[in-house]
């Protein structure tokens, strides 16, 4: 009995070690993300970063390069917030449902304008997307919410998803880069058993993302610059996460169609905007930039995904 009751003990130990070390690695990345927002001039951003009074994460005295790499990944942050948000608005989906998250002022614009918002998170991002949306939402008070589940958890995702009445629109776009394959495969089981189950589709521009940024950095600062910007806020993301994240799985287009057949799924390629909206960061750029910046919102980036 005293065996067994050890072994109990080293176990909820691990564990407990485990999940410290990823809440830690989880809060500071949902904050970085936060951070690119409001630097490119969101004023939702800047509230909701103010609301958690910490420190930023990222600093010229600490990061080698900040400029640069601030203006790029504040570009390719607003573009992703609003290509979702102008995707749900067009097909006036009712029920969103955005998978990882992070802290994003985009879960409180979409609750305003009276759509229903679950954020599936883990539970430490929740505590203080929750507490926002009461501190600065409108309406979004009443109609988003954070529920703490993995997204490789099934049963917790589709507890979730049954929250909502009608067809649902997922978001997810920069997490299967931390996800390993067996945690990012369960979670697109689990996103074609709550698609079939409700209906709807699944927006990202994760099988792209390294082209999309690319582009995005080679807008503000030439081809020639570019690879360096996508190595340098790689290498960022990785100080962050304390380990490789897997940038390079899945960015071959039949290899993610395939992926994605496997797992009882089926995308369709869509330009990121059918109407560029006007952009905070416009106000930081010069003409030949937007005009740049113009040419990617064209692009097939996002990727709409359905069940088979
Ligand atoms: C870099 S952020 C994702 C970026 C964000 N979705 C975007 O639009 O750019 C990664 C987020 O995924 C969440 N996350 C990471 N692993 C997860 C898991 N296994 N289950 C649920 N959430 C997870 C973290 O809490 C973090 O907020």
């Amino acid at each position: 009995m005293k065996k067994f009751l050890a072994v109990i003990m080293f176990a909820l130990m691990l564990t407990t070690t485990a999940r410290a070390a990823e809440f830690e690695m989880v809060e500071y990345s949902a904050q970085v993300k936060l951070q690119w927002l409001a630097a490119a001039g969101i004023p939702e951003a800047q509230n909701f970063l103010k609301l958690i009074e910490r420190p930023v994460f990222f600093t010229a005295d600490n990061l080698n390069d900040f400029k640069r790499l601030e203006m790029a990944n504040a570009l390719y942050q607003e573009l992703n917030m609003n290509a979702a948000m102008e995707f749900v608005r067009e097909k006036n989906y009712q029920n969103v449902f955005d998978l990882a998250c992070s802290l994003s002022p985009r879960a409180m614009l979409l609750g305003d304008e009276g759509r229903k918002v679950v954020v599936g998170e883990l539970q430490t991002v929740c505590l203080i997307g929750d507490w926002c949306v009461d501190e600065f939402g409108k309406k979004a008070k009443k109609n988003v919410s954070y529920d703490a589940f993995w997204l490789q958890d099934r049963r917790g995702m589709m507890a979730s998803a049954d929250k909502f009445n009608g067809e649902i629109c997922i978001i997810e776009q920069g997490v299967i880069i931390y996800l390993t394959p067996e945690v990012r495969s369960q979670m697109f089981y689990n996103i074609r058993d709550v698609l079939k189950k409700h209906g709807g589709c699944m927006i990202t521009s994760d099988f792209t993302q390294k082209k999309y940024f690319t582009d995005v950095a080679a807008a503000l600062y030439g081809e020639e610059n570019s690879a360096t910007i996508y190595n340098e806020t790689k290498a960022m993301y990785e100080k962050v996460f304390e380990d490789k994240i897997l940038d390079d799985d899945l960015q071959n287009e039949q290899e993610a169609m395939e992926f994605l057949k496997v797992h009882g799924l089926r995308a369709v390629k869509y330009p990121l905007f059918t109407v560029m909206p006007n952009l905070y960061i416009f106000n930081k750029l010069t003409p030949a930039q937007i005009e740049k910046v113009n040419e990617i919102s064209m692009k097939n980036y996002l990727w709409v995904i359905t069940a088979l």
